[in-house]
């Protein structure tokens, strides 16, 4: 064992998550949904639902970010038997990214097999105003490529091989479906890359640029680590973005003074864009059910 010996407690723990959460539930979930700040609403079409609180599953951190619920919803989309997460684990609240990546994991081991991932983001493309939709096509994963990646340390075989990789990330087929869903239901969908920073304070204009200049389109705080952990662990990828706030790319200047921006209204604009995310992700729920 030792040095070489895979992580056992985090496994034998999402194992026990997992355990704990199939007791609860007559099916085992095929689609999961982790929905993030103002976009918990999404959860609200689900029948039969079951709801578990965070708090209530073995070894499940807590959610600590207003606009997060923390809960698990577990029940029916379109027949298909889902899990929504009402809340995740960011790097910012302290969590170390095998924390931020428990639930992935946990949602795996249940059975899980598609995981669709949402979050609020800043627009550094100019043509993402708050309110828009953006389908990730790809993502920079900044704290990841720095050290804080859910895979470093021993590799767990029971979940994954070492070096999986993430050329195709961001299921082809899922886009295709998502794109499809939002032309029939004439709703706006762009395509971009995510730029993921560890947060919480936000970037300076100097950060957006750099980011800009990368390849990024939208800049948020989280689904970096989630993407890689389901990567690991053999799962399809669908993510969406919701453009909550324009990412100010200019310093402030006394003719234009700095724009603070407030999680309040991230939470708002998120909560508005909602209905549409929700619609969204349940016509990928239906078509995959069909
Ligand atoms: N930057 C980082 N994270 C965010 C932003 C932002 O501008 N908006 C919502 N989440």
């Amino acid at each position: 064992m030792g040095e070489a010996s895979p992580s056992p407690d985090l496994y034998a723990q999402a194992r026990e998550a997992a355990d704990f959460v199939a007791g609860q539930s007559a099916e085992a979930p095929r689609i999961a949904l982790i929905l993030g700040t103002g976009l918990g609403g999404v959860a609200e079409a689900i029948t039969e639902a079951i709801t578990l609180p965070f708090a209530a599953i073995p070894h499940f951190p807590r959610a600590t970010v207003l606009g997060h619920a923390g809960q698990l919803v577990l029940g029916r989309l379109h027949g298909v038997s889902v899990a929504a997460l009402q809340g995740r684990f960011h790097l910012y609240e302290g969590y170390p990214p095998g924390q931020v990546t428990f639930p992935v994991r946990m949602l795996r081991l249940l059975g899980v097999d598609v995981l669709m991932v949402t979050n609020a983001a800043g627009g550094l493309d100019p043509a993402l105003s708050p309110g828009s939709l953006m389908l990730l096509r790809d993502s920079i994963g900044l704290p990841l490529l720095a050290g804080m990646n859910p895979l470093a340390g021993p590799n767990d075989e029971l979940f994954g091989s070492r070096f999986p990789p993430m050329a195709g990330a961001y299921d082809i087929t899922l886009r295709h479906m998502a794109l499809e869903v939002a032309r029939e239901l004439a709703i706006p969908l762009a395509e971009g890359v995510y730029a993921m920073v560890s947060g919480p304070s936000y970037e300076t204009p100097a950060e957006l640029r750099f980011l800009r200049a990368v390849g990024a389109d939208a800049v948020g705080m989280s689904t970096v680590p989630e993407v890689v952990a389901a990567l690991h662990l053999g799962m399809r990828v669908l993510a969406i973005s919701c453009i909550t706030n324009a990412a100010p790319l200019r310093e402030a200047s006394e003719a234009t003074p700095v724009v603070e921006l407030a999680h309040a209204d991230v939470v708002a604009v998120a909560t508005a864009a909602g209905e549409r995310l929700g619609a969204i992700l349940d016509g990928v729920v239906r078509r995959l059910a069909s």
